[in-house]
């Protein structure tokens, strides 16, 4: 169980005499009067629990009652009914633990009042453009009665400089979290792994994957599911998951879980008939040790960098191996010859968002790994349509391994181990399944 309060008085003690204001995330129209489905913001989740749109939560510390401030959509029959329930100004106090609560179209008139002899306002200039020029407004005429004897907010602070910190730095309970949706999300791929056959579409397998995860308790998937067979694993977004599988290609699943708005992030890459060809099992073992490599590097004190940087070594000494990439190593990372064929970089941060928060340089320096961080190991190699600077036995192979790390005391713990990615536990794995379609 998530302690919001515990959260928002860590929070509060930061922010000083700073107030925060933290907007819902906006609707957005899917087609015609239908929205997609609503996800709430992260910032303003982690630090309330509430889920609803149209909302803003306001913290000032300073203030000697009011200093968790819900501004929500009162209670109506009729809408919900139509759209679902609504906790309401008393839910927003009582359920909530709000201190004061209005309703969302008093904003303008009340939300300033709480600025007033404040000198830091701390809020994220997002892409809500029309929240970013409402707090615009609202400093602009406190700034306009200073004759009046109001004082305004000087200083504009991202919440990228503290809430987005306390957000890098996983507790044991967000931990938790994680590793349920990694866990789900690692049944769906096993799933995936051993119900696929040649001639299914992508999204056949895209369905069984998802039905896992929801079945399992997953809000849904945490982001578009991505399942390229051939060529389209070569597109590092594809989302289109429609093509036919054929005998001899790879398949690609990058897709993750969502529990209680904590994302998982697992990359897959299978052969389509069971067992890879010898062109793939070579490209395949360069990924591999490049994500051992990089692995190693996940420890308190090593720096972000340290696990692109093992990762791109390794992919190197791979692609010379395999004759793709020709010359000494150190040039050739100097050069970046690999990126035709290596594009991204090895790790994003992983927790609420799936591209999570929190900088990855602190003073111009790339920030040291510390106990609680959560970030992803995914390097790749992909050798697409327009690769023809390599041998055309690899012309078709994307290949990317990728898994979720927390970062510990004395090293790492992989929260996404449970799906298989040597080569002979996933041939393993997918031998089963012939033997389960053989059995009468
Ligand atoms: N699925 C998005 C990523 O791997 O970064
Ligand atoms: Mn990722
Ligand atoms: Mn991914």
């Amino acid at each position: 169980m998530i302690d919001f309060a515990a959260r928002r008085w860590a929070y509060m003690e930061r922010i000083g005499d700073g107030v925060a204001i933290l907007p819902a995330a906006p609707t957005f129209i899917k087609t015609a009067d239908q929205e997609h489905q609503y996800r709430p913001d992260s910032d303003l989740y982690y630090l309330t629990g509430f889920a609803e749109p149209e909302a803003v939560a306001v913290l000032a510390p300073h203030h000697p009652d009011h200093k968790f401030i819900l501004f929500v959509r009162p209670r109506d029959k009729t809408m919900e009914t139509w759209n679902g329930r609504r906790a309401g100004l008393e839910g927003a106090r009582q359920r909530y633990g709000a201190d004061a609560a209005y309703p969302i179209d008093q904003l303008d008139a009340v939300l300033p009042q709480y600025l007033e002899g404040v000198s830091a306002v701390h809020y994220h200039f997002g892409h809500d453009k029309v929240f970013n020029d409402r707090v615009h407004g609202w400093l602009a005429a406190m700034q306009r009665k200073v004759r009046n004897g109001i004082t305004a907010p000087h200083i504009m602070v991202d919440t990228q400089v503290i809430l987005h910190e306390m957000r890098l730095r996983k507790s044991p309970d967000e931990v938790a979290l994680m590793r349920r949706a990694a866990e789900i999300a690692a049944a769906g791929h096993r799933k995936a792994m051993s119900t696929t056959e040649p001639g299914q579409r992508e999204y056949e397998v895209q369905a069984e994957l998802e039905y896992v995860m929801r079945k399992g308790g997953a809000m849904g998937p945490s982001y578009g599911s991505i399942v390229g067979g051939g060529f389209n694993a070569t597109i590092l977004h594809y989302h289109e998951n429609s093509d036919i599988l054929n005998d001899g290609d790879l398949l690609l699943i990058d897709a993750g879980a969502e529990v209680e708005y904590y994302a998982s992030d697992i990359t897959r890459t299978f052969p389509v008939s069971g067992t890879f060809t010898a062109a793939q099992r070579e490209v395949y073992e360069v990924v591999l040790w490049a994500q051992e490599a990089a692995l190693g590097q996940c420890q308190p004190g090593k720096r972000f960098c340290d696990v692109h940087g093992a990762a791109v070594r390794t992919i190197v000494e791979g692609l010379v191996h395999l004759g793709v990439l020709k010359g000494h190593v150190d040039d050739l990372i100097a050069q970046e010859a690999y990126k035709p064929y290596y594009m991204h970089k090895t790790s994003h941060w992983l927790g609420m968002d799936v591209h999570d928060v929190g900088v990855y340089k602190v003073g111009g320096e790339w920030r040291e790994l510390e106990p609680g961080m959560v970030l992803t190991v995914e390097p790749g190699l992909y050798f697409g349509e327009d690769t023809d600077s390599a041998a055309a036995r690899y012309r078709g192979i994307g290949i990317r391994i990728e898994d979720d790390v927390l970062i510990t005391h004395d090293g790492y713990d992989v929260l996404t181990k449970d799906v298989p990615k040597a080569i002979d536990e996933i041939e393993g794995l997918m031998r089963k399944r012939s033997a389960a379609a053989a059995m009468p």
